[in-house]
């Protein structure tokens, strides 16, 4: 059941697509402030609360605070309050059981435990926000009720779960080239190549450097016969300068953010000055989307938004007098007080909470400061593109993901996981993510595979794509000036071809489970106590996730081990892989075990009386033959796979299963 509390006067954030009724009547649970701004729940000792989507820490997020305000925060660590997305979303589970949404488009602080132990305390910065307050019988029955409430998630092309290799820093053409032909000639498959801010002329969105790219359309065509797709990125910010059209037509058509005094607000990203788009005009989102056309009329298919919280370097005002006072403290003997204030104002330029006071959107008519819904700022402009593609790509679909987002914006595009590091916590942080990602309506997700940040290693990188294997979106990316690490650069390229040639062996699986979590508002991953609900040891794992009915994963996440403990809820079939031709299956009593695993070796569970389809590897998803595949599990039993064309928009999920 779901129920609407509406407090004072909401912004709008198009987040639910349903009609549900409000209710006078006081909310259960929650101790609610005369203000509305708190919302105050006990939890009882054994109570674990899931939720907030992309956030730091475990699945269970109790004995942290926590804040929704999307932002671009690379170094993030167990302190960490903020990441790229705002999804308000918890769910309680355990002597009360409930799912909670916080529609709110400002910040909102989530004290969990933090303060006490025993206590839940919501705060949002005003008291006008929607709650919907969702029971059911089960954590499963009430994530399936809120992601009906929300719409259904975007739906990617098959495509874009082949393997994909990306890099900020591939300069040109020729660096582009390379990398298709680097696969290729290790016979390691690849459906895409990302294009990161270097194909642009001088960070412009929406053009193409001609020196270093001189034809991408026919790059575009090249690659395509190879199979393989070009994804460009395309920033929040345009460009300040006068003669290029972007920019020209979006001061015309009014299309920009304000400042105060009604000017177009001025930030810096890459390309230096730019103005933001206001993208809570739906006349801005017509305009801006519309620009995609450049790229698809290339035969693009794909695209990743980026910087979009948006990330802001500086504001011009900040700037100015952080110069100011800098000049000041320049003259001076700097100690302990002038030194650290020196510090922290350099420290402090970017994406600085106060600067987005200081600009204003358009919202039907009236003035809106940016803080009061910062959140949906990367949520409408991933809108902006799927709308365009709507309407430029009527029978298509086109891949987009992106950086920040809000509930909502589940329907319009998948999300990354944001810049992470090559550190082993980061890919612990990228497995007990995926289900809180799942219940917001983020079915299409990622992480950086290797790390984004800092240099990686060669095991990390393998330990890495074992993950990957079962996640949507299988993206190698890492940052300009950090170590490479493309699949060919490691001396045990054998090995990781293997793991590569192992993803496009589950495609059909991967991709299965993800079209029936899509279309059937279920989650692709979930926390074992979400299946095995009342034992105590399944509850309190962190490190081990269901996908779909099927599988169990326990993937290794520390360096130099060669296995891990895992725990088996029921008995459970051990799955050891090699390689497709190396296959080792045992069955394992329920239970705590250690369990080897290797480097070289995949190691997974599928669940009693399950099994999964398995197929061939190929160099690409166009390429996998679904027709003769193997089954990995217990023979008796059926599984129901769903296949379609991969492109088209006719999801008909009866038409599309088979039994197997
Ligand atoms: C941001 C993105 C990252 C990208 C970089 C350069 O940090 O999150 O993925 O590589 O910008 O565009």
């Amino acid at each position: 059941m779901i129920t609407k509390y509406v407090y004072g006067n909401p912004i709008e954030t198009e987040a639910v697509v349903q009609n549900v009724p409000n209710t006078s009547e006081k909310m259960p649970y929650f101790e609610v402030a005369e203000d509305h701004c708190t919302f105050q729940t006990h939890l009882a000792e054994d109570d674990i609360v899931y939720g907030l989507g992309e956030q730091v820490r475990g699945m269970n997020k109790r004995g942290w605070k926590y804040k929704s305000c999307n932002f671009d925060n690379p170094n993030h660590e167990e302190d960490t309050m903020s990441l790229y997305g705002a999804h308000n979303f918890l769910l309680v589970s355990g002597q009360k059981t409930f799912g909670v949404f916080f529609d709110y488009a400002g910040m909102m602080t989530f004290d969990i435990g933090y303060t006490a132990h025993d206590l839940m305390t919501v705060t949002a910065e005003d008291g006008n926000l929607k709650v919907y307050l969702i029971t059911g019988a089960s954590e499963d029955v009430i994530v399936h009720q809120f992601r009906t409430l929300i719409g259904r998630s975007y739906i990617a092309p098959k495509w874009a779960f082949g393997y994909g290799q990306s890099r900020w820093g591939y300069q040109s053409e020729e660096d582009i080239r390379q990398v298709a032909a680097k696969h290729q000639a290790a016979g390691i498959g690849l459906d895409s190549i990302y294009l990161d801010i270097d194909y642009m002329e001088r960070y412009k969105d929406f053009t193409v450097d001609n020196t270093r790219f001189p034809d991408l359309k026919q790059l575009q065509s090249d690659m395509m016969a190879q199979g393989i797709h070009l994804v460009p990125i395309i920033d929040a910010g345009v460009k300040i300068e006068e003669g290029y059209s972007v920019y020209e037509e979006g001061v015309a058509g009014n299309y920009f953010c304000k400042d105060a005094d009604g000017n177009d607000f001025v930030g810096a990203v890459w390309p230096g000055r730019v103005h933001f788009p206001d993208f809570m005009k739906p006349e801005t989102r017509r305009w801006f989307g519309d620009k995609y056309a450049v790229l698809l009329d290339m035969g693009i298919d794909g695209f990743w938004n980026d910087m979009n919280e948006p990330a802001i370097f500086y504001t011009e005002k900040r700037l100015e007098s952080v110069m100011q006072r800098i000049n000041e403290l320049s003259k001076q003997n700097m100690g302990v007080d002038t030194f650290f204030e020196f510090k922290g104002l350099v420290e402090g330029i970017s994406n600085n909470i106060e600067d987005y006071s200081t600009f204003y959107h358009d919202m039907n008519g009236k003035k809106v400061v940016h803080h009061k819904v910062h959140n949906l700022y990367g949520y409408q402009m991933t809108r902006a593109a799927s709308e365009a593609f709507d309407r430029l790509s009527e029978d298509k679909r086109i891949l987009m993901f992106s950086r920040a987002s809000y509930i909502g914006a589940h329907r319009y595009g998948g999300i990354w996981q944001g810049d992470n590091k090559s550190w082993w916590s980061h890919l612990l942080m990228n497995l007990q993510m995926l289900p809180a990602l799942n219940m917001a309506g983020f079915v299409f997700n990622g992480a950086d595979t290797g790390g984004f940040g800092c240099d990686t290693t060669e095991d990390l990188v393998m330990r890495w794509l074992q993950l990957s294997v079962f996640t949507p979106l299988m993206r190698n990316h890492s940052a300009m000036g950090t170590r490479e690490q493309e699949l060919y650069q490691f001396g045990n390229m054998a090995d990781t071809k293997k793991m590569i040639e192992i993803r496009y062996g589950l495609i059909p699986y991967i991709y299965s489970e993800y079209m029936k979590a899509v279309l059937q508002d279920t989650m692709m991953y979930r926390p074992l106590s979400f299946v095995y609900r009342t034992d105590a040891a399944a509850r309190e794992v962190e490190d081990q996730l269901l996908l779909g009915d099927e599988v169990m994963i326990a993937p290794v996440y520390r360096q130099n081990a060669n296995g891990r403990y895992v725990y088996l809820p029921e008995e459970m079939m051990l799955v050891r892989m090699r390689g497709l031709d190396d296959i080792e299956t045992e069955i394992l009593p329920k239970g705590h075990h250690y369990v080897q695993a290797k480097l070289h070796e995949l190691v997974f569970f599928i669940r009693h009386g399950k099994k999964i389809p398995l197929c061939r590897a190929a160099q690409n998803t166009e390429a996998l033959d679904t027709v003769h595949m193997q089954y990995l599990g217990w023979e008796t039993a059926d599984y129901a796979l769903y296949e379609d064309d991969g492109v088209s928009k006719d999801y008909d999920i009866e038409k599309h299963i088979r039994m197997c």
